[in-house]
């Protein structure tokens, strides 16, 4: 059946049972739809929403070109067994305009990593997605593991400000080469697309160096980024909750701009000690 797409909160009161969510910025792809098939059985209603949130994009960034594929994405959230589409509008999302507004802050984990390189992205990030919940009232939400910091600081910012949510994490759905799927891997040029295997290949390496600890982590991926030319933005070894790493599971995470798209890969890999038997001190 075709989704019932909604556009206002009054529309949303009104849905019954048990929702779960899937948030989104819509140019859907099968990493998407792969959230919404996991979500659909959790809950009686299914809402994914659609909106592109001017807040987590900084000046100078893609929010004018971001892919926008409205007629593809209602088809692919049909096939997911969506019930209800909330696109809401700018002004529904932000009435009182894009500044002076209050807004979440992400704490420490907010500031590494993405956050480094990105200094407001995540608390436009939190800020959209808090207000989604309110919105929404969802009893389960539903995010991709391939956004792996905004997953840890989404779970955080339920638990913080206690707003009974369960926050659900999904594996990377990847291209048949490895790549993970990307909205904006629609960016690349077809020279740019081969070199982007570049990332989930050097995930492998780390992966496979890791029990040599995790200075062989980053040595591995790094060398096979440079086998593609490619520079990242970072390659770091840390904890599974983004903290220190130490010896047994941790997450390898990498960012590099291949040609104007920047893209994000990651891991769970099992760490051993380094090469001298040390723990390991992080990234
Ligand atoms: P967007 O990039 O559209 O991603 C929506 C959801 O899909 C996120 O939870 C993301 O992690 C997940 N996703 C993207 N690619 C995936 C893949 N290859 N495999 C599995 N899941 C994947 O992330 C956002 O939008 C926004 O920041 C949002 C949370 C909607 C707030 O505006």
């Amino acid at each position: 059946m075709t989704p019932r797409v909604v556009r206002t909160a009054a529309e949303l009161r009104a849905l019954e049972g048990t929702i779960a969510l899937v948030p989104t910025m819509g140019a859907l792809h099968d990493g998407h739809v792969q959230l919404m098939k996991h979500a659909r059985p959790l809950a009686e209603t299914l809402v994914a929403s659609i909106f592109v949130n001017p807040t987590q994009f900084a000046a100078g960034e893609d929010f004018g070109e971001y892919p926008r594929t409205w007629d593809d994405d209602l088809q692919r959230c049909e096939e997911a067994g969506v019930d209800v589409v909330f696109a809401p509008e700018v002004a529904t999302m932000y009435p009182a305009g894009l500044v002076d507004q209050v807004t979440v802050d992400p704490g420490p984990l907010g500031s590494i990593l993405e956050g480094e390189q990105r200094p407001t992205h995540f608390r436009g990030v939190l800020t959209v997605v808090a207000k989604l919940f309110g919105l929404v009232r969802p009893d389960v939400a539903v995010f991709g593991e391939k956004d792996y910091q905004q997953l840890a600081l989404i779970r955080l910012m339920a638990d913080a400000l206690c707003l009974d949510v369960e926050v659900v994490g999904c594996p990377t759905v990847r291209e048949a080469d490895g790549l993970a799927m990307s909205s904006r891997n629609r960016y690349l040029t077809a020279d740019e697309r081969v070199r982007a295997v570049a990332l989930s290949q050097a995930l492998d390496a780390g992966v496979a160096a890791g029990s040599d600890g995790p200075e062989a982590v980053r040595a591995a991926a790094l060398a096979r980024l440079t086998d593609f030319g490619v520079v990242p933005d970072y390659v770091a070894v840390t904890s599974p909750d983004l903290g220190q790493a130490v010896p047994g599971a941790a997450r390898l995470l990498i960012a590099a701009r291949v040609g104007k798209p920047r893209l994000l890969d990651n891991r769970a890999l099992t760490l051993g000690p380094d090469a001298l038997g040390h723990a390991p001190e992080g990234s």
